[in-house]
């Protein structure tokens, strides 16, 4: 079976990540086939919202690592790129259920959701710099403008997870229900808002991003420029590896 799942009904187009031995970690292929996913709900008439969701004991444990050994994304045309523009500029409503944990890209693609509903045992977190990287998906900009800047300190340099109750403070989330009910609760918001005036959704989503649009583009960017780099670099290297052999990395002369 495939790792992305795409099903369209009512004019609601479910994306759900489908990898479950690996934790939803993400292929370039399953980036490839998630932009290609959302280019075709931005073209499709019959698609009014889009709803991405995971499984309810994890949504993802973010990039595959051992993919991204193997093949790290160095243009602006890689899969991943191409996934992150196409999600932070998709016009209709986008729809998240998030169970599990939420790792790295797997928190950052959140701040490009409308609405997003958690299992209560989400537990979000963008470890990048335990990683020896930088963050992405424009998350330098979102997080610090979402939670403050002392918050988004905390979870981005030092890698700190948080728990549902905190990202429903911190305005991350919309709801916390019990992991069971998440991914039916994201399908009957999605349901109300297919059942409402396209071009009122379409406008509304518009002018509620009009402000930050350009900023978006640019950090995004900027960000990947210093991720691609980043990536091939000793610490990178040391803290992949040091998850492929299921030891703590040494950062000591780094
Ligand atoms: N890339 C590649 N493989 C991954 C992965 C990832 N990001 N996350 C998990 N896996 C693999 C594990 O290596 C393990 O493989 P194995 O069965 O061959 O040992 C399998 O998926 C199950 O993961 P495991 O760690 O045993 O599950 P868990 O429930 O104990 O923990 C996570 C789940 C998500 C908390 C944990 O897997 C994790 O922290 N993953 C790495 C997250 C990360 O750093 N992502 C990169 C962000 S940029």
């Amino acid at each position: 079976m495939s790792d992305i799942l795409s099903h369209t009904e009512g004019g609601v187009c479910t994306l759900t990540l489908n990898r479950l031995q690996r934790k939803n970690s993400l292929t370039a292929a399953m980036y490839a086939a998630l932009a290609d996913a959302l280019e075709q709900a931005r073209d499709d008439a019959a698609v009014r919202v889009v709803v991405l969701q995971g499984h309810e004991t994890v949504f993802s444990a973010g990039n595959d690592i051992g993919d991204f050994l193997a093949t790290p994304p160095t243009s602006q045309d890689a899969p991943v790129f191409r996934f992150l523009r196409a999600i932070s500029t998709f016009a209709k409503p986008l729809v998240a259920s998030v169970c599990g944990p939420a790792v790295g890209i797997g928190t950052t693609l959140l701040l490009h959701c409308d609405l997003i509903y958690a299992g209560d045992n989400a537990a979000f977190s963008m470890p990048f710099v335990n990683l020896g990287l930088c963050p992405e998906a424009a998350s330098s900009l979102l997080a610090p403008r979402l939670f403050g800047h002392a918050r988004a300190a905390e979870t981005l340099l030092l890698g700190e997870p948080f728990m549902a109750e905190t990202a429903l403070e911190w305005g991350l989330i919309n709801r916390i229900v019990p992991p069971a009910q998440a991914n039916a609760l994201a399908q009957q918001q999605a349901r109300k808002l297919a059942a409402k005036p396209m071009a009122s959704l379409l406008e509304t989503k518009r002018l509620m991003k009009q402000g930050s649009g350009a900023d978006v583009a640019q950090r995004m960017q900027e960000e990947s420029l210093s991720f691609g780099r980043m990536l091939t670099e000793p610490a990178a290297k040391e803290a992949f590896t040091a998850f492929m052999q299921k030891r703590l990395p040494d950062f000591s002369q780094l």
